[in-house]
């Protein structure tokens, strides 16, 4: 068994950062294991301009001075409106590195969402002949669809016809939950990758549905069942190099989350890396997380790898019941519980 484990230091290819008070409080978490971070444009006013982007980068740079050497990598979220020259300048002084699609109602703050992906082609056009990377909450949500159903349809409804229209369109399909999801990617082109959460690899809907609801799991695409976890499982200890690592991580506080209309939505950043470790380990993957970490995720992107490395030990470690206090309490990702490997090296929180 192995007892540490070093590799080039990783970068979370989805992250939800929030702002105020809960940004200062959440940064951290992440830039203090990640190099790099996707940063998901869904506040509210969703980011949708050069201007919005820039401050809001200034004010992540700032909630994470105690981590200089961290860059967030800020993106468009797509409207009905959206002005394809705005995204198409961000992009190219390196404002933007990708524009988000998401549906509108899917989930947290997409009120301002796409109506119908049509809408938008002209753009997703531009998109296409500059490179810029389409990130894609891949839901399609109606009354008449199950909602364990949506990522299916929406790749038989939305997927197909957008890459047969733009079959040079990179795109990665975010926080996939489904076999149909991993069958889409792998036999698409590779101009299409995806990312796995940790917890879309730990938990199926059973689990936050037995013995009680436990609105801590409870996220958007929702768990399945688990058949789609091994399939999961699977496809990201493969070495397949269209498969990276993006947690997802996203806080809302305890009061958000335990209401009789709770939010969606997992904080896992500050134990996300170990979660993964953990995976990769049972299904004998170890020589494979580097790939899914660190490598994968770069190449998509057309960036460098980075040159700093991290290891993790196998030492027991308990996750904490709560972080922050008072109002801004939020529970993370696996609250409570003793797990295998611990981060060193990234300086401890
Ligand atoms: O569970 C989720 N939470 N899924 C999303 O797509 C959005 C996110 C959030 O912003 O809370
Ligand atoms: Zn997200």
């Amino acid at each position: 068994m192995e007892a540490s484990l070093t590799l080039t230091q990783p970068d979370d290819w989805h992250v939800h950062l929030r702002d105020g008070a809960m940004l200062k409080q959440v940064a951290r978490y992440t830039a203090c294991r990640f190099r790099r971070a996707i940063i998901m444009p869904n506040l509210n006013p969703p980011v949708t301009t050069i201007a919005a982007a820039t401050d809001y980068k200034k004010r992540i740079l700032a909630a994470t001075s105690d981590y200089p050497d961290f860059q967030p990598l800020m993106t468009a979220y797509l409207t009905d409106t959206i002005d394809g020259d705005e995204l198409r300048a961000g992009y190219d002084e390196g404002i933007f590195s990708a524009a988000k699609l998401y549906p509108v109602n899917a989930t947290t703050n997409s009120a301002f969402g796409v109506s119908d992906i049509k809408r938008i082609y002209p753009v997703l056009n531009i998109m296409q002949q500059i490179g810029m990377p389409l990130l894609v909450h891949g839901e399609t949500v109606s009354p008449d669809i199950d909602i364990f159903d949506r990522e299916a349809v929406f790749i038989e409804t939305v997927m197909v016809p957008l890459l047969s229209e733009m079959p040079e369109l990179k795109v990665v399909f975010e926080h996939i939950t489904t076999k149909e999801a991993i069958d889409f990617v792998t036999a698409a082109s590779d101009h299409v990758a995806a990312t796995i959460t940790a917890h879309h690899l730990q938990i199926n809907r059973s689990d936050m549905l037995t013995g009680g609801i436990r609105p801590h799991l409870y996220c958007l695409p929702v768990a399945k069942r688990e058949t789609h976890r091994q399939a999961l499982r699977k496809a990201a200890t493969s070495g397949n190099n269209r498969f990276f690592l993006g947690t997802d991580t996203a806080p809302h506080t305890t009061d958000e989350k335990e209401s009789a209309c709770g939010c969606a939505g997992i904080f896992s950043a500050p134990h996300a890396l170990e979660s993964y470790a953990q995976v990769f380990e049972e299904e004998n993957a170890l020589d494979k997380f580097e790939a899914f970490a660190s490598l994968n995720g770069p190449a998509f992107y057309g960036l460098p790898i980075n040159d700093r490395k991290i290891s993790l030990i196998r030492t027991k470690q308990t996750i904490p019941e709560i972080i922050g206090s008072g109002e801004l309490s939020v529970l993370p990702y696996r609250a409570g519980e003793t797990i295998t490997w611990k981060v060193r090296d990234t300086g401890e929180i």
